[in-house]
């Protein structure tokens, strides 16, 4: 049996609704609890698949894990093994954040090549690259990557590139290793500072986390807290699409509109009005935006997670868009359900056109990835007639209750079993 997404769409979406955890915080606060010499309480976490993934990964390498009501108990003390089951870190992504993880705990980490959407070909050679800096060996073999580290020792580490995987791994690395490391051209997305801060209420000393250079000071020990999580950026500006391309007027509770200052100035470009409170945005749409470009960056620019979604406000802008993907080379899969849908997109390499039409009409699509899932339910909202998205698997790894949030705000969508 599988389950699909059904939307009559075409209706203004009114409303409130409260914005989750931050999965991309969660994936990386999670696995560092097991650096922890007592348990750690971890609040407001999204209870989506990649969590309860990560929970059954901390459970199988010993820990004692309690998730219920958004929040996660994890007592790390009996945690007896550097080696992941293959078959859950097969599953997502971040399963590679237990590298730094392990290393820091055993000297010693055997975790398999890391899943994840398939936006482009994301390879860990920065990962890499920082874990041998800090002393460690690696080496490949079965579909895994082998590390070892008889101690791990500060060291200056230059990025190629901003990446946020890199940076989080490193740092899970260097909070226990002997002396100091800086990490340059780090990534500054707030799910890096949300670890950072973590990792500082449990008594590791990181300095810099959310600008270019990162130092940190191992420790010997670090002790359990409780945790509050951000909530979630891309979650926030999905939500933010939402409203606008329906037409409709949604405040936006429990978010950061700091983290937003990029999109919601985008958003204000194409036409929408964004309000902006201390921890919500309320957003009143248009029926048709005024085409834009859109160039992904790591942050503070435009987010590539939010690409997808607006490519979908932009099939009805009134003229010409253009979207420039800079940072994953394989991130243009919704384009082909969208034209089904009847945009006019062209697409050479990481640049998309957009020929804005009147509307688009429902028709059956498939999500490929997480965020083209969630392009393809805005979409179908505002799209005539009746959609039907395949594969939503995808949907819910990031998502928490998203049919359910959208019902409450007067859509007209259902999951089904087929
Ligand atoms: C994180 O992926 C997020 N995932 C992604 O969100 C997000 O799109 C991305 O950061 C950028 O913000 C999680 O946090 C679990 P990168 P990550 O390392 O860490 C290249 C979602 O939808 N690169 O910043 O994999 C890489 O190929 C997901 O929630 C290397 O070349 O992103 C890409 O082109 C999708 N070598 C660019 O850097 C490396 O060693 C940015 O990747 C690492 C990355």
């Amino acid at each position: 049996m599988e389950e699909k997404i059904v939307i009559n769409g075409g209706k203004p979406l009114k409303g409130e609704v409260t914005i989750s955890g931050n999965k991309n915080s969660a994936v990386a606060i999670l696995p560092a609890t097991l650096l922890a010499g007592s348990p750690c309480t971890i609040e407001n976490l999204p209870d989506i698949n990649d969590i309860r993934v990560m929970q059954d990964m901390l459970t199988a390498l010993g820990a004692k894990v309690d998730f219920h009501d958004n929040t996660m108990t994890i007592d790390p003390r009996k945690v007896n093994s550097y080696k992941p089951p293959l078959e859950l870190a097969r599953k997502m992504r971040a399963s590679y954040y237990l590298m730094g993880v392990l290393l820091g705990l055993f000297g010693k980490a055997e975790v398999a090549y890391p899943g994840g959407c398939d936006i482009g070909a994301r390879p860990v050679d920065q990962h890499i690259k920082g874990f041998r800096a800090l002393g460690c060996e690696i080496k490949t073999g079965h579909g895994c990557y082998l590390c070892s580290a008889k101690q791990l020792r500060g060291s200056e580490i230059y990025l190629d590139m901003p990446s946020v995987g890199a940076t989080i791994n490193v740092i899970l690395a260097a909070v226990k290793a002997e002396g100091m490391t800086s990490i340059v051209n780090a990534a500054k997305e707030p799910h890096v500072v949300d670890l950072a801060n973590f990792l500082n209420a449990m008594g590791a000393k990181i300095k810099g986390a959310g600008t270019d250079i990162i130092r940190i000071t191992g420790v010997k020990h670090l002790h359990g807290c409780t945790y509050s999580i951000l909530s979630d950026q891309i979650e926030t500006g999905t939500w933010m699409a939402i409203a606008a391309g329906t037409g409709g007027d949604i405040t936006i509770r429990n978010c950061v509109p700091f983290h937003m200052e990029a999109v919601s100035a985008k958003m204000m470009e194409m036409g929408y009005t964004v309000q902006e409170g201390e921890d919500y945005l309320r957003v009143i749409g248009i029926p048709r935006a005024k085409a834009v470009q859109i160039k992904t960056l790591p942050y503070p620019g435009f987010p590539t997670d939010l690409q997808q979604p607006f490519m979908a406000l932009l099939s009805t802008a009134r003229g010409t868009s253009m979207v420039i993907e800079t940072i994953f080379e394989g991130r243009f899969r919704h384009v082909e359900y969208l034209r089904r849908m009847g945009a006019q997109i062209r697409v050479e390499d990481r640049v998309a056109v957009i020929e804005g039409t009147e509307a688009l009409w429902g028709v059956p699509v498939t999500a490929t990835d997480l965020r083209a899932g969630a392009a393809l339910v805005i979409a179908g909202l505002m799209a005539e007639g009746t959609t039907i998205i395949s594969n939503v698997k995808y949907i819910d790894r990031g998502y928490e209750c998203l049919v359910d949030k959208l019902q409450k705000l007067g859509a007209d969508i259902q999951r089904i079993e087929e």
